[in-house]
């Protein structure tokens, strides 16, 4: 009845999908509350519908694993506004499915595998050492962000990519836009529409000149159209430094508030694979979640998901999932975090994980070798975090040495 079951009652009605997340990096409290009560639950979303969420690790990678869920955002219902998303633009393929997604994806896996990016670390330390000289030359404090955290992945995946770093401003400025939480349709149009022309000229200067950088491989080395090479070229650069950049950032935040974790760190270095994952983990700045829209009635959890739905994996909540970690609300960066889905899972599973290890491994270490010094100039609630943007992270971390 109504009266022997009412946090049932509670749990069934949708109500908007929770996002506001406590001074300043825990997840919000109710996906807790959620994983707890129902893992699989409903959410309204603005245009009306009902939606899903998940909170539970084991769910989550079962969601983004099954072909039967799709990545085409025209499909879906968005948790955070009522207007429906175009569909991807050619080259797009984070938001295809097979055998488009395969088409191209396959193109680039080549370029970013396991064995290439550690090649590339000699000139990750390269780019490093020279921002934290940058950095230094600030003075007595500097505004992390802008002076290290946004520079060096920016930087890298300009080099990988073959656009100019000059024209960072540029293009960096136009992401903003497009990485807002919600967009705003004119701002983000004139955003895409700025950064196609810019890229375009890029492809027509390759197809003339090829240099030795992933747009001219692939100019090169496919048949793909001048609008395909414009979108995959906009997604690698997009992706390349915006969630890097946060996770530099952000990771030193939580460290620097975290001084017990940054003495063990400190004192011992070679802590730093194990700790970039679990600052990957707990951090988790998909700050969202993964999309995705049933093709079909998928049964789950003893609830029927209907074709046409739409599911919000929780990056955050799955992994912050007791089950699979421990007791997963603290930093603890000797804990094994393997098997977090910070990257995602399944077929669209981050394609710059390796790069993005990388630089953050680098980054880290070299910033608390040479800043030994280092603290927060503001306090830990003052600081400008990003909650209106899609990927979490802080716009500005000001910090002295
Ligand atoms: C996909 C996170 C860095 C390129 C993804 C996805 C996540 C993610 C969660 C899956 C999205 C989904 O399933 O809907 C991150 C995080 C990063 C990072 C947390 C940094 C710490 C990078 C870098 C690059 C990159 C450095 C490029 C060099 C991509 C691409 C995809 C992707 C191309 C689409 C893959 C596909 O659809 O097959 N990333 N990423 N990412 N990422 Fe990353």
């Amino acid at each position: 009845t109504r009266e022997s079951h009412p946090a049932r009652d509670t749990a069934d009605e949708p109500r908007p999908i929770p996002l506001t997340r406590s001074c300043p990096f825990a997840p919000p409290a109710e996906l807790t509350a959620l994983r707890e009560r129902e893992p699989l639950s409903r959410i309204a979303n603005p245009d009306g519908t009902t939606g899903w969420l998940v909170t539970d690790h084991a769910l989550a990678r079962k969601v983004l694993g099954d072909p039967r869920f799709s990545a085409r955002q025209e499909l879906m219902s968005s948790p955070l506004t009522a207007r429906r998303a175009e569909p991807a633009m050619p080259g797009g393929f984070l938001f295809m499915d097979p055998p488009q997604h395969t088409r191209y994806r396959k193109l680039l896996t080549g370029q970013f595998t396991v064995r290439r990016m550690r090649r590339l670390e000699a000139r990750v330390e390269e780019v490093t050492e020279r921002q934290l000289s940058l950095l230094r030359a600030q003075g007595k404090g500097a505004d992390l962000v802008e002076h290290f955290a946004l520079p060096v992945p920016s930087l890298m995946i300009c080099e990988l990519l073959g656009v100019p770093y000059e024209d960072h401003e540029f293009f960096q400025s136009r992401a903003v836009a497009i990485f807002r939480l919600v967009q705003d349709p004119e701002e983000s149009g004139a955003a895409y529409a700025a950064l196609r022309t810019y890229l375009l000229d890029l492809v027509r200067r390759r197809r003339g000149e090829p240099a030795d950088d992933i747009l001219s491989d692939l100019v090169t080395g496919s048949d793909l159209t001048d609008d395909e090479l414009i979108g995959m070229a906009l997604l690698l650069l997009l992706a390349g430094h915006e969630t890097t950049a946060n996770m530099l950032a952000m990771a030193t935040f939580a460290l620097l508030s975290h001084p017990g974790q940054l003495t063990l760190l400190r004192e011992d270095p070679s802590l730093i694979g194990g700790a970039v994952e679990e600052l990957l983990r707990y951090l988790s700045i998909m700050h969202v979640g993964l999309p995705r829209a049933a093709l079909e009635d998928v049964e789950l959890a003893d609830r029927v998901i209907a074709q046409g739905d739409t599911v919000t994996v929780s990056v955050a909540a799955a992994n912050h999932d007791p089950r699979k970690f421990g007791p997963a609300d603290g930093l603890d960066i000797t804990r094994s975090a393997t098997g977090h889905v910070a990257f995602g899972h399944g077929i669209h599973q981050c394609l710059g994980q390796q790069l993005a290890r990388i630089e953050m491994r680098i980054g880290i270490n070299g910033l608390l070798r040479e800043f030994p010094g280092l603290r927060l100039d503001v306090p830990v609630c003052e600081v400008p975090v990003r909650s209106d943007m899609g990927v979490f992270g802080v716009h500005r971390l000001p910090v002295t040495w």
